[in-house]
């Protein structure tokens, strides 16, 4: 079957045909998923029942893995899945949904705000990769916004304030938002904030996008409520209907996203139900910016 894309929504997602993800990719097959990906940003593979084997040998043929480790309040003791995976389930170690009011659900819902992934890393993620091994009865799409065409609809004079601003990232800054400030000191070091540029420009594309992210609290050189002002307003256009395509999981499905083109955010599910969701993670080229001295 030749591989075909078909635009689902806005322009920013496509469902890919023609490739069976649980077999080793061929050359032609590895540029045409980097292709879609340019083009797209967020591609679907409907209903591939992989492993965990063939979704680590499925990412690692698109490149290197960036690894999991200490980006949640999950102790290391209490992983469910190796390194190599971000668990953003909702299931503890022996597979059963957190309590509602287990603090690792909590810092979890952080996901339920307009993010990109590892954005709050010097290093930020490239691909991400999700794949569903459960799914629940109502609720929890997945949504992604387009930061290119969020970006391209800005006006000039927005656009040039944008150009030169560089943001803080911390995953303390994003769970205030949900009202989570309680913290110890090593995991407030281990969270403390990275920059990144507000506008990047894609390597092969050329496109600029808005490289947005509920992680983001603070913009270098401004006050903190001019910064965060500014930058809801920049989420709130960023996120407008016309620009977002959402998620409708079915069992099996792999979505991957390009987080340097898009954000997403995870729409309310029933908290005592299963959702296991497996993220591998493609790591970045390379920090946006120079990084202030730790
Ligand atoms: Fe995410």
């Amino acid at each position: 079957m030749p591989i075909s894309f078909r635009q689902v929504g806005p322009c920013l997602a496509a469902e890919v045909e023609g490739i069976d993800i649980g077999k080793p990719l061929t050359p032609t097959e590895v540029a045409a998923i980097h292709g879609g990906m340019d083009k797209y940003a967020v591609l679907v593979f409907r209903r591939q029942p992989i492993d965990d084997e063939q979704q680590l040998a499925f990412t690692r043929s698109l490149g290197e893995i960036e690894e999991a480790i200490a980006t949640g309040l999950r102790k290391p003791n209490e992983y469910r899945l190796p390194t190599t995976f971000a668990d953003v389930s909702n299931l503890d170690k022996d597979n059963k949904p957190f309590a509602r009011d287990d603090r690792r659900r909590l810092f979890s819902l952080g996901n339920r705000l307009w993010h990109s992934d590892s954005s709050f890393k010097a290093t930020p993620a490239k691909y991400s990769l999700l794949h569903s091994r459960s799914i629940v009865s109502k609720g929890g799409n997945t949504e992604f916004a387009d930061m290119r065409a969020a970006y391209d609809a800005l006006d000039e004079e927005t656009k040039a304030v944008c150009k030169d601003i560089v943001c803080e990232h911390s995953q303390i800054y994003s769970r205030a938002v949900l009202g989570f400030t309680e913290f110890t000191d090593e995991v407030r070091r281990r969270m403390a904030p990275v920059r990144q540029c507000l506008v990047r420009t894609h390597p092969t594309t050329g496109r600029k996008s808005l490289y947005l992210s509920s992680h983001a609290g603070a913009i270098i050189g401004w006050p903190v409520p001019e910064a965060r002002d500014f930058l809801r307003d920049l989420n709130e256009a960023a996120t407008q209907r016309e620009f977002v395509y959402s998620h409708k999981w079915q069992l099996g499905d792999l979505v991957m996203w390009d987080n340097r083109q898009t954000m997403h955010r995870v729409r309310p599910f029933p908290s005592n139900e299963a959702r296991d969701m497996r993220r591998t993670t493609i790591a970045g080229d390379g920090p946006t910016v120079a990084q202030a001295a730790a």
